[in-house]
Parts: structure tokens; sequence; C-alpha cells
């Protein structure tokens, strides 16, 4: 198993291109089902994430070819088995994001129900309960997500927490069932519109996307068509926490500043000098240490979960005691215990942590317990005296193109080894 060997020797500094939004590219890649013919999919990230979605379209026999250019074709004419099995569910649980697509334009799927994972039950019910609601007959059995159904219909639907794939699973079902369904309290992420937009050109007439209202006019048959998959904003967020919180100055380049809002406005808060561009952000903390800022993670457009593991780091090194608040998984903390073990001063308390910010942390050997979890053991050794070993490395490679390399690019001595 490998794992980084980081040096803490200073600020970030230069430039960084920010890849395809993870988040984004796996439901779109899943949406190739919806169509009659292949879809061109460009600025597809290399993740394993976006490996273990390429074999699960492969298994159910998709065509699926890679361009020179981070560009994959997804031809769905071919598919003749309609199931997400465990051993592929288990090391991805967005594999759920097969079912929609799957009912809908086949009328069966067999999909492996996600466990809970490192930060939190995160179950599906309302997935399940909203295909329901569209006619599609749905029993859970030895593990799995039995679905069947004739042509879905649309419905009223109210979801009663703000779910992102369960947006996503409803919308793609809803873009070929007959009639209109409308989904409220829809979560609003911008890789939920991504979808939205890549739906809308394969054909489906979708109203609302960005808004908690989403208006679905059923529509006979999607075509497959050219797409370019939004940046990822939560990239975008961990290299502009690790410039603040090492005290750098960096330049993040082909990204989307507006879907970063919330984000920037807590990186303002903390001293960095943010200067935005229309697909450029750069940040600069002239050589100043963060001050410390309070976070409440909530769905978009308020502060993402995604980034609470970074702000723990930015505010464990900054200048003043900070409490951060994550409502939306019940357990996403498991980073705390291992930034404690590099000298970080936090107390968990429920769901809330108080970090009171000490002027370095020190190395220490951190184990990745999940995605997010890993970037932010990464940006504590970028402000830890000595080398830190980050191992099960894998967690991060999930989500994260090429890490090593892009740190490395921003002047951080950074390696990868195996164990
Ligand atoms: N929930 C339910 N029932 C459901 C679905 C969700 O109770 O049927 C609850 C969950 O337990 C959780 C809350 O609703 O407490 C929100 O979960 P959500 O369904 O929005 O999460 P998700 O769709 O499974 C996506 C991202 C996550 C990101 C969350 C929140 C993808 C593939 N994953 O997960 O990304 O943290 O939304 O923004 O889009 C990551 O990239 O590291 C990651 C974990």
């Amino acid at each position: 198993m490998d794992k980084l060997l980081i040096e803490g020797n200073g600020p970030l500094t230069g430039d960084v291109r920010i890849s395809g939004a993870k988040n984004a590219v796996l439901p779109i890649l899943t949406a190739t089902l919806l169509g009659s013919t292949a879809s061109r999919i460009n600025n597809v990230p290399h993740l394993n994430d976006v490996t273990t979605t390429m074999s699960l379209l492969g298994r159910m026999g998709c065509q699926l070819t890679m361009g020179d250019n981070m560009q994959v074709e997804v031809d769905p004419s071919t598919i003749n088995d309609y199931a997400a099995p465990y051993d592929l569910v288990r090391t991805m649980r967005a594999s759920i994001l097969v079912l929609g697509p799957l009912v809908a334009r086949y009328g069966q799927a067999e999909v492996s129900l996600p466990g809970g994972c490192a930060i939190g039950a995160r179950p599906v019910n309302l997935h399940i309960e909203g295909l329901r609601a569209m006619g599609a007959d749905i029993t859970i059995d030895g593990g799995y997500i039995r679905a069947k159904a004739g042509r879905l219909k649309g419905a009223n639907i109210h979801l009663e927490t703000v779910t992102v794939t369960g947006t996503e699973n409803l919308l793609m079902a809803a873009t070929l069932a007959r009639g209109q369904t409308v989904i409220e309290n829809a979560a609003r992420e911008p890789e939920v519109v991504d979808l939205a937009n890549y739906l809308t050109a394969m054909g489906a007439k979708i109203q609302g996307a960005g808004t908690s209202t989403l208006v679905i006019d059923g529509v006979d048959d999607l075509y497959g068509t050219d797409y370019t998959v939004v940046a990822d904003r939560i990239e975008t967020g961990t290299f502009l926490v690790g410039a603040a919180a090492s005290r750098g100055k960096i330049c993040v380049k082909d990204t989307v500043p507006s879907n970063m809002n919330s984000v920037l406005d807590k990186l303002t808060e903390a001293g960095a000098d943010i200067t935005i561009g229309d697909d450029w952000i750069e940040l600069d903390m002239h050589g100043e240490r963060p001050q410390a800022v309070n976070v409440t993670t909530a769905p978009y457009p308020d502060f993402p979960t995604d980034m609470q593991a970074q702000f723990c780091v930015l505010n464990a090194v900054a200048s003043g005691t900070s409490k951060i608040t994550e409502t939306v998984f019940e357990n996403r903390f498991m980073h705390i215990n291992e930034l404690q073990r590099m000298g970080a001063d936090i107390n968990i308390d429920g769901n809330s942590v108080t970090i009171k910010g000490v002027e370095r942390l020190t190395a220490a050997p951190v184990m990745a317990t999940d995605l997010r979890a890993s970037a932010s053991l990464i940006l504590a050794a970028l402000v830890a005296d000595g080398e830190t070993s980050v191992s099960r490395v894998y967690h991060i490679d999930r989500g994260y193109e090429r890490i090593e390399e892009k740190f490395h690019q921003l002047g951080a001595e950074i390696r990868r080894a195996s164990d």
C-alpha cells in the first residue's frame, strides 16, 4: 500500500490547474446510460472512483473508449446486464447512481445496498422512496436493491433531507418518465447543476437547476452528446486552504470562482487577500498567519462538508480559537485524532470541535480514513515540523488527481513510497 511522505517546508507558492469535478463526473458517467446513442465526456479526471465507474459501466456491457485528452466515450447501446454488484459498490458508494438511469431506461436494476462508511450511516431511503413514487417496484433482498418498472410516471416528491446523489438519481429517472416530476427540497450543489446541464444537452426538459425545486417534463428519448465536466470546487478549495495555512501565495486555474463563495468568504475572514478572474482565483497571505474562523457545514450554497477537514487544519495553525460544527454527516471527525497526534489542540464535543490554534504542528505517522480526511492530513503535514507519513493513500487517489505532482508544483516536498 502506498503512503505519502511530506516535509513541512514553508509556504505554497505558484500556479495549479484544477481537474474536472469528481462529484460531477460520476453522475454524468452514469447518466450516459439514459441515452440511446454514445456520449463523449471531456475533462474527466484520472481518479480511482472514475475507474470504478467505468468498470461498472463496462461490466454492464457498455462500450467505453478513452481519448488522449481526458475524454471518455460511453456507448450504452450494447448494455446487457443491469446490476451493480457488491464488490464495486463497497469500494464506491456513488455506484448507487446507476439505479435511477437503469430503472428509467431499462425498467430493471439490481444494485447492492451501500453500507455505512467512515463518515456516517448514509442511508439511501430517499432514493428508493422517490423511485417508488414514480411507480418503480422495489424490494430489498440479500443486501440488494431490486427494482422493476414499466415506464416511470411523473410524481411530486418532497425530499425530507437535502441529498445530493438522491436528487441526482431522481432527476435522472424523471427525465424519461411519462409526465411531470417536481422534486422539492432538491440539492442545489453545482454538481447537480452540471448533471442537469448534461441531461439538458441530451434532450431532457429540466427547469430550476440550482434552486431547491426541480421541475422535469419527461421525454421519450435522450441522445448521447459531447459534454465538458465542471471544475472541482473541493479540489480548488483544498489547494487554497493549503496556501492559506502555509502563509503562501498561489493561483488556482481552470476553476469556477462563483461556485466557491462560502469557502472564499471564510478564507477572506481568515485574512487571505483574494483576487478573482473569469476562471482563476489568486490567494495571497502576504506571509501572515491565518486568523481562526468559525465554520458550520450545510448543503450548498452554505459551507461544504467536503471542506470541513481542511478548515480544521487551517484553524489548527491559526491565531485564535474557533468552533467547527458538522451538520451534514454524523461521524465526520475521524481526522481529528490524527491531527491531535500532530500537536493540534482540538476538543470534540458531539458534532462540534473547538480548536485552539498553535504556531506549528509536528510531524507524525498518520493514517487516512476517508477522502477529505486524507486531504486534511496532507495540509497538516505542510505546516508541521519534520517529515509526516500519511498511509492508506488509496483514499486520496479516489478523489484527487495527481495530488503529489500538483502539490510538488506548488513547492511542497512530497513523494509517494510503498509501505
Ligand atoms: N440521507 C438520508 N437518506 C438518503 C440520502 C441521504 O438520510 O436517502 C442523509 C445522509 O445520511 C446525510 C445527508 O442526507 O446525512 C446528506 O447526504 P447526501 O445524500 O447529500 O450525500 P451523498 O449524496 O451520499 C454527496 C457527495 C459527498 C458529499 C455529500 C454532501 C457524491 C458522489 N458524494 O454524497 O462527497 O460529502 O454529497 O455534500 O456526490 C466526497 O466527495 O468526499 C464526498 C463524501
